[in-house]
């Protein structure tokens, strides 16, 4: 009898192995693909858009795929695989895709050779903020421009550099100024790789409390900015400031550390813009076999074997949980930590 299970055990898990090295064979292909030659940066994709007309289109939004890392360049080119299947429907042109920055590991030039590669592999038209991790001369020589604006039809768009942490009374100024010009658009979008706020308060970059980051979101308010784009975070996080829509979009293949629950998954944003109407929807993307099998898996199951025992935050302490009962409130439990 158990010989009998034995053989079916065998056949499942040859047929998963095979699943496995089948879901790495994109990665090989990836490594003899030839092309990585400077062939578009961001004004020659911007150019690209000039000739679109109506008010009816999609973008993508993506970030944070620090290219260079074997566990994330295989998770960038499955993405790019469903961003390429985006129109398939003929129902809308895609018009380009945007990334929110740090599109290299650690900002070497190898680093960069393999994003043009990806470029590549994705066949809209790509423009390109820069992160912490791009080196600022190398970005400029493979990517170009770090802050400028761009038109697609009815929509104007911000590409701001805030890669440094801040943005500075310069950069006040600039943006002010292009926030005017925006203003006869229909919608006006802005990019920038640091998120303005904090998208997950646990975590160490604390931001939500930045002069400059309150300045910002006040300035997008008044000029009615629809969407504030940016990653850092490597996650999903939407918030909404005065009216404003602000989009952590960190998930385009770096390793996730955050947990699933939290908006720790890899994935990329497709934005619709139909005249005055602009909505959204967050591609969230499995990670490929192998990955899932020696990473992502155990990651949840640490987070999960976490919550067992205490915290299952990050980098949380294990402390037990104490409902208290805060005077003037009414029917609200606080938990001391
Ligand atoms: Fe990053």
């Amino acid at each position: 009898m158990i010989f009998r299970y034995w053989k079916w055990g065998k056949i499942v898990l040859s047929l998963l192995v095979v699943a496995i090295i089948y879901s790495f064979l994109p990665l090989v292909h990836f490594w003899f693909m030839q092309g990585s030659e400077k062939t578009e940066n961001n004004e020659s994709a911007v150019n690209l858009l000039k000739e679109n007309k109506g008010a009816y289109f999609s973008f993508i939004v993506f970030g944070d795929n620090h290219s260079g890392l074997l566990f994330n360049d295989a998770s960038t080119i499955k993405e790019i695989w469903h961003m390429n299947r985006e129109d398939r429907f003929r129902k809308v042109p895609i018009d380009f895709v945007l990334s929110v920055g740090d599109v290299t590991l650690d900002g070497k030039r190898e680093h960069f050779l393999n994003y043009k590669k990806m470029q590549k592999l994705i066949k809209y038209p790509v423009v390109t903020a820069i992160g912490n991790h791009d080196d600022r001369d190398l970005f400029k020589e493979f990517c170009g421009e770090n802050e400028f604006v761009f038109i697609n039809r009815n929509s104007y768009f911000i590409v701001l550099d805030n890669s440094a942490g801040e943005l500075t009374e310069k950069q006040f100024e600039f943006l002010e100024k292009k926030l005017n010009e925006g203003k006869s658009y229909d919608h006006i979008f802005i990019a920038m790789h640091k998120p303005p706020f904090d998208p997950y308060q646990q975590e160490w970059y604390n931001m939500d409390n930045s002069p400059w980051a309150y300045r910002f979101r006040k300035l997008c308010a008044k000029y009615n900015v629809d969407i504030v784009f940016s990653g850092h975070k490597h996650m999903f996080k939407h918030e909404e400031f005065d009216g404003v829509d602000n989009i952590v979009t960190g998930g385009g293949g770096m390793l996730i550390e955050i947990p699933e629950a939290d908006g720790g998954y890899l994935h990329y944003v497709r934005v619709m813009v139909n005249h005055d109407y602009v909505t959204y929807e967050t591609r969230k993307i499995s990670p490929p076999l192998w990955e899932i099998v020696t990473y992502y898996f155990w990651k949840e199951a640490l987070y999960w074997a976490r919550n067992l025992y205490g915290s299952g935050y990050i980098f949380g302490r294990n402390v037990k949980k104490v409902p208290l009962r805060v005077s003037g409130v009414n029917d609200q439990n606080y938990w001391i930590q």
